[in-house]
């Protein structure tokens, strides 16, 4: 795949290194900087035989086939809708958009193009959540009841970020995304989310936006998610998801405490992995960035997806749902109240109703528990489905 990138920060390099890093065919064609020595520097790094300060001019090579979109969450629907006017296959980092309505512009623009479009939320490539997601679609779990995923870190790197206006919002915006769509992805992408209730503050930093929140989306099965956002939390960066079913549960950690701990006094300290915050004492390393954080399986699903011509796991419409979600999410921080999602584009199926919670066990009896005691006895409590008694029978 010959690719433009539109970007040459942290997102862009990340994207990069796991694009051409492993004997990949992939290569970066061209390369947009908004400055000239950032777009030669990276071009000079990545061996890109051209680089641009003109956004369009990256785009409309004939050379390239696939857009990446690595640049600040204000430009994204700029560049899209170059993609759109060019007619060239796009692929954009997350959040798509600053809110829902910038994100439904962008999905209805490349729609209408005709053109390929690919959501680069990394998180639902990684292997863990890949082989934890597929043993939740095999029934492992049973029917999911609550899941939960937290990305905390002390605040991102550049300055826009920081900014309301280029961002978009805070923590919400440019963490939850991550979390809504992993959070939904268990509980299932055709499943409607139907209302937030989410709590945020600025806590810390001196900014406009919020550097905290907590947040849950209701799902119209019952099943509930939660967020838990941060970028004021101390430690480096903290990725973690809990799923709950009737019949089973995971936890998964993806960047702290995954099993690989190191001590060093600091001689000869160097990078240790993304937002870490000390590079001596005990640290938390990651055998493999690149594969752990998903941007390896991620970009083979969307290329493999578009020489197939078929759709890639995340697209666009998921990008959309994701930010109409975390529109919800806002509105309910301010108004203290549970909040609707509006979804004028749904996708999924609709009227889909809780899951009965009863379950038989003979035909006078609902069971509430079975239990096999330390001393040998095994136990039901049950629940007598005409009087509503609860009754225990032992078996010794
Ligand atoms: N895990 C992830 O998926 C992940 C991680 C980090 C960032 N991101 C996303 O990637 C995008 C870029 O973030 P980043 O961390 O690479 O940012 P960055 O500041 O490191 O890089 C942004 C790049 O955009 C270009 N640019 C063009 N016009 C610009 C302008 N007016 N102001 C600033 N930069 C301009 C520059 O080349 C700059 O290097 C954002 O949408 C962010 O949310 C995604």
């Amino acid at each position: 795949m010959n690719i433009a990138m539109l970007g040459s920060g942290f997102i862009g390099r990340f994207y990069a290194d796991s694009l051409q890093g492993y004997r990949s065919k992939d290569k970066i064609v061209t390369i947009y900087s908004r400055k000239e020595e950032s777009a030669k520097k990276f071009a000079h790094d990545y061996k890109v035989p051209y680089h641009t300060t003109v956004m369009e001019q990256a785009i409309n090579r004939p050379e390239v086939e696939v857009v990446c979109i690595s640049l600040p969450n204000n430009l994204h629907e700029e560049a899209v809708l170059l993609c759109c006017k060019h007619k060239k296959a796009v692929i954009t980092t997350k959040p798509l958009g600053r809110n829902a309505t910038e994100a439904k512009r962008m999905l209805e623009a490349v729609e209408k193009a005709g053109i390929f479009n690919g959501y680069l939320e990394d998180l639902v490539y990684t292997p863990k959540f890949i082989k934890a997601h597929e043993s939740v679609k095999n029934g492992a779990l049973g029917r999911i009841l609550w899941a939960k995923s937290r990305e905390t870190h002390p605040g991102p790197h550049s300055d826009w970020f920081w900014d309301i206006e280029q961002a978009g919002g805070g923590c919400i915006l440019d963490l939850g995304c991550h979390c809504v769509e992993i959070t939904r992805s268990y509980i299932g992408k055709d499943i409607k989310p139907i209302e937030v209730m989410c709590w945020a503050d600025t806590q810390v930093k001196p900014i406009d936006a919020e550097d905290h929140a907590i947040g849950l989306v209701k799902y119209e099965n019952g099943a509930i998610a939660q967020f838990e956002v941060s970028w004021t939390f101390r430690g480096g960066l903290d990725l973690r998801d809990e799923v709950m079913g009737t019949e089973g549960t995971i936890w998964v950690n993806s960047f702290l405490r995954t099993g690989f701990e190191m001590f060093t006094s600091g001689k000869g300290a160097d990078y240790v992995a993304e937002k870490a915050e000390s590079n001596s004492g005990w640290l938390f390393p990651v055998g493999d960035e690149l594969n752990e954080l998903g941007y390896n399986h991620m970009f083979m699903d969307m290329f493999d997806s578009m020489e197939k011509g078929k759709q890639p796991r995340e697209t666009f419409y998921d990008g959309y749902v994701v930010n109409s979600v975390l529109d919800a999410a806002y509105r309910s921080a301010k108004s203290k109240l549970w909040e609707p999602v509006k979804l004028d584009i749904w996708r999924g199926r609709t009227g889909v109703g809780k899951d009965s919670h009863l379950q038989e066990y003979d035909a006078d009896h609902y069971l509430v528990k079975e239990e096999m005691t330390h001393y040998g006895a095994k136990k039901w409590i049950l629940k007598n489905k005409k009087t509503g008694k609860i009754v225990e029978r032992v078996e010794s």
